[in-house]
């Protein structure tokens, strides 16, 4: 058999092709769907290739990507020991149906084992995050015979239908009149904006309070877990306060109730740790993840479960499954990304780097009067705007109307025509750059963030 090494397309890095990004924009607009958008007045970047923490588009204009992708590519982009490894697999076996089993297979849930919390040791693969956690709430229903699952208001667990009722992002409304049932919603520990009109320092934890009271009107028999993200990531990184997950865990165990961490978005180094829920001292009972497991080169999930769920189905069937459940070259990629967290140190990167970027946004604070809080671990983080310090009062509100958004759309547009691809939503601009990145590349980021946020300080009152 042949193993020829592969190297990147020579003509990845050609100059400038006149018109070719525009036609490339045109076929995508006219044959393809956009995600969470009107379909018209769409204008995407058009990619040829990405180097690190840059992306690159047919006119050789450089985007640094402050959002690696969706939060997900976290080794950066371009490394071409993922696509050897991915090559090498594909020269052996493309697929095997889940009931056989591959080398990778063995390896990747082996070295899930090795850098998970104790006691977690092993691994149902599925295909994202949403097939993750639709996993874990019905394992969760499977092992403890209850149905209502706990979730926060204020966080996003997927757009398949278990997943998004799980979540209460409001991307679910326009399509949520056939919700799946049984999932519970409750307030989150926002210190900023807090729900309850306390003061971190000088309160009672009155957010985890809330969490124990609503089990309790829902009968502590019926919940079946309680579904929380490792950090939160899209929904504003609203920081957990320091023992929010402990009092979380020990509600749980104080009902028999289990908790699934969300580590699609916060889990492989995002928060400076392996994991969002090390950050916590927390063990959860499943870690359901995706994204950073692959660094977005191949699509992949895992649900990962505690040896006492693992244990409670060896003589009862696991009722899950999936035709791409432990897809052998989604997990080639897995397996060189991890090895290349640990090769390149890149968890302790971001760890370092995140101190950094807290440091640098002092400054910025002192600068810009529109920065209201600044939430950040690691490199999961985000600017919240406001247009009055005192007040709070957000640049643009939480779900947002179009008509809501013209300051932070004027930021976004800055942010693009600077040379920066970020998240900005609402009020937010999402700093969550790959682990990789420097001090320098930091500082060029910070920039272009300082210049575009100062068309917001326009609008801010003292
Ligand atoms: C915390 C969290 N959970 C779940 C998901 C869903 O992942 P996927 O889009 O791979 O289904 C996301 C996606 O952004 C996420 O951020």
């Amino acid at each position: 058999m042949s193993t020829k090494t592969i190297s990147k397309p020579s003509d990845s890095k050609t100059p400038p092709s006149e018109g070719l990004g525009e036609a490339i924009i045109q076929d995508n607009l006219n044959y393809t769907l956009f995600s969470w958008s009107k379909q018209k007045g769409i204008n995407p970047i058009a990619v040829k290739y990405g180097e690190g923490v840059y992306l690159y588009d047919y006119d050789g204009k450089r985007y640094l990507d402050f959002s690696s992708g969706l939060m997900n590519v976290n080794i950066g982009h371009g490394n071409q020991r993922v696509t050897e490894a991915v090559a090498k697999q594909m020269q052996e076996v493309s697929y095997v149906t889940p009931s056989c089993v591959t080398k990778i297979r063995g390896e990747v849930g082996k070295k899930l084992a090795s850098v998970s919390p104790k006691g977690l040791t092993k691994t149902l693969f599925t295909v994202c995050g949403a097939t993750s956690i639709d996993n874990a709430i019905k394992l969760a229903r499977l092992y403890t015979g209850r149905h209502k699952i706990i979730a926060k208001y204020r966080a996003f667990h997927g757009a398949s239908y278990g997943a998004m009722t799980a979540g209460g992002d409001p991307r679910k409304l326009a399509a949520d009149s056939q919700q799946m049932p049984s999932v519970v919603h409750v307030e989150d520990p926002y210190c900023y904006r807090c729900p309850f009109g306390q003061t971190f320092g000088s309160c009672k934890y009155e957010c985890a309070e809330h969490v124990e009271r609503v089990i309790q009107f829902e009968g502590p028999e019926n919940v079946a877990a309680i579904l929380m993200e490792g950090e939160s990531g899209s929904s504003g990184c609203i920081k957990y306060p320091p023992d929010y997950l402990k009092k979380i865990r020990a509600i749980c165990d104080k009902y028999g109730i289990l908790l699934i961490a969300d580590e699609v978005m916060s889990g492989f180094g995002r928060t400076g740790k392996w994991f969002g829920v090390d950050n916590h001292g927390v063990v959860p009972d499943m870690i359901a993840t995706a994204k950073g497991i692959t660094s977005g080169y191949l699509p992949l999930g895992a649900l990962i479960v505690s040896d006492k769920i693992a244990a409670h189905f060896d003589d009862k069937v696991l009722w899950l499954g999936l035709t791409y459940s432990a897809h052998p070259v989604s997990l080639a990629s897995s397996l060189e990304v991890l090895k290349i967290y640990e090769d390149d140190n890149l968890i302790e990167n971001a760890a370092a780097m995140g101190k950094y970027i807290d440091q640098r946004m002092e400054e910025l604070k002192i600068k810009h009067p529109s920065i209201g809080d600044w939430r950040n671990t690691g490199l999961l983080g985000c600017i919240e705007l406001v247009k009055n310090r005192k007040t709070k009062e957000p640049m643009a509100p939480f779900n947002a109307k179009p008509d809501e958004m013209v300051v932070m759309n004027k930021v976004a547009a800055r942010l693009k025509e600077l040379g920066m691809y970020t998240f900005v939503r609402w009020n937010y601009v999402f700093v969550a750059p790959p682990l990789c990145i420097t001090k320098e590349q930091i500082d060029e980021g910070l920039t272009m963030i300082s210049d575009a946020i100062s068309f917001a300080d326009e609008h801010t009152t003292p």
